[in-house]
């Protein structure tokens, strides 16, 4: 994903990629004690405090997904099956633990949602996206995406990522990026399938509504397995 700001931002993760090897660049006034919190300060010009992000503009927050997502998103960004020059860039050099500890890290953070994005989609495109995340399209074999994300949507441990407090157009761009074999996970790669199915006014219908719901109490995943998938998924044990 190029935008305007991409320069600064590629300027700022080589700043900041310092202080996450321990270097400390950051003035010790504004550190918290905890030495892990003080060296994840890379990490919030972008995510947010904490990881926490906002409902609006491109950034996902990070904080209280499963570990087992972060983890491998942190690897496939090392490792080039996901592209973003900040991402790739701060995480290049960092070892499979340090990033297993990261990621355990930011799924400890249990912080409130911000309330989510105005709606600015019609009632019509609204509804289509409802019956997608919900039901699917059995005629197009789309399989329900509640299916896997969990009925309440808030994820499943311990890989499976929630889909409530992530930005439009963030969402819209990560299934973007399957269809066009950008971001890729662990064969089989289900939703490389399921965005396959997707065309753009469906990605378009799911990403307004999804942006548009308030988060249930806490966002945590939820902790009971998935009866069955409707689909493989290599990613998720
Ligand atoms: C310069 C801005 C920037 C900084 C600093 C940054 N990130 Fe990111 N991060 C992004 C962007 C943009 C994305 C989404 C990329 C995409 O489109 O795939 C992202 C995605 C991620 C994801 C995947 C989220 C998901 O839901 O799949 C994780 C995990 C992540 N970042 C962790 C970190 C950690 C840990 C740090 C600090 C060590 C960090 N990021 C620092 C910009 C940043
Ligand atoms: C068969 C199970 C399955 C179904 C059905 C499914 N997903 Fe997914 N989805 C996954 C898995 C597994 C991942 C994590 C993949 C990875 O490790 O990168 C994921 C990741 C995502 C992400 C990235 C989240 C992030 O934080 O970056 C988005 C967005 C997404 N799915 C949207 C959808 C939508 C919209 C639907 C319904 C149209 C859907 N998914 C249906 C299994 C599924």
């Amino acid at each position: 994903m190029q935008h305007a700001g991409t320069t600064r931002r590629l300027w700022l993760a080589c700043a900041l990629a310092g202080s996450l090897m321990g270097a400390g660049t950051l003035a010790a006034a504004e550190s918290p004690t905890d030495p892990m919190a003080r060296r994840m300060q890379a990490c919030t010009p972008c995510h947010g405090q904490e990881g926490r992000a906002t409902a609006e503009g491109y950034f996902p927050r990070i904080a209280g997904k499963p570990a087992g997502y972060l983890y491998a998103q942190l690897v496939h960004f090392r490792d080039g099956r996901r592209s973003n020059a900040s991402m790739n860039g701060l995480v290049q050099h960092l070892s499979d633990d340090y990033l297993r500890e990261i990621a355990g890290w930011f799924s400890r953070q249990d912080l409130p949602y911000p309330p989510p994005a105005a709606a600015r989609a019609s009632a019509a495109q609204l509804a289509r996206g409802e019956r997608l995340v919900r039901e699917g399209d059995p005629a197009r074999r789309l399989p329900a995406c509640a299916a896997c994300h969990g009925a309440a949507l808030t994820g499943v441990q311990p890989a499976m990522p929630g889909l409530l407090g992530l930005p439009r157009d963030y969402i819209a761009a990560q299934i973007g990026a399957w269809k066009s074999r950008q971001r890729r996970a662990a064969a089989p790669d289900c939703m490389a399938e399921i965005a396959g199915r997707m065309n753009s006014d469906d990605i378009a219908a799911a990403s307004a509504w999804l942006s548009t719901q308030p988060v249930p109490a806490g966002g945590r995943p939820s902790e009971s397995p998935l009866p069955s998938m409707p689909l493989k998924c290599g990613s998720v044990p």
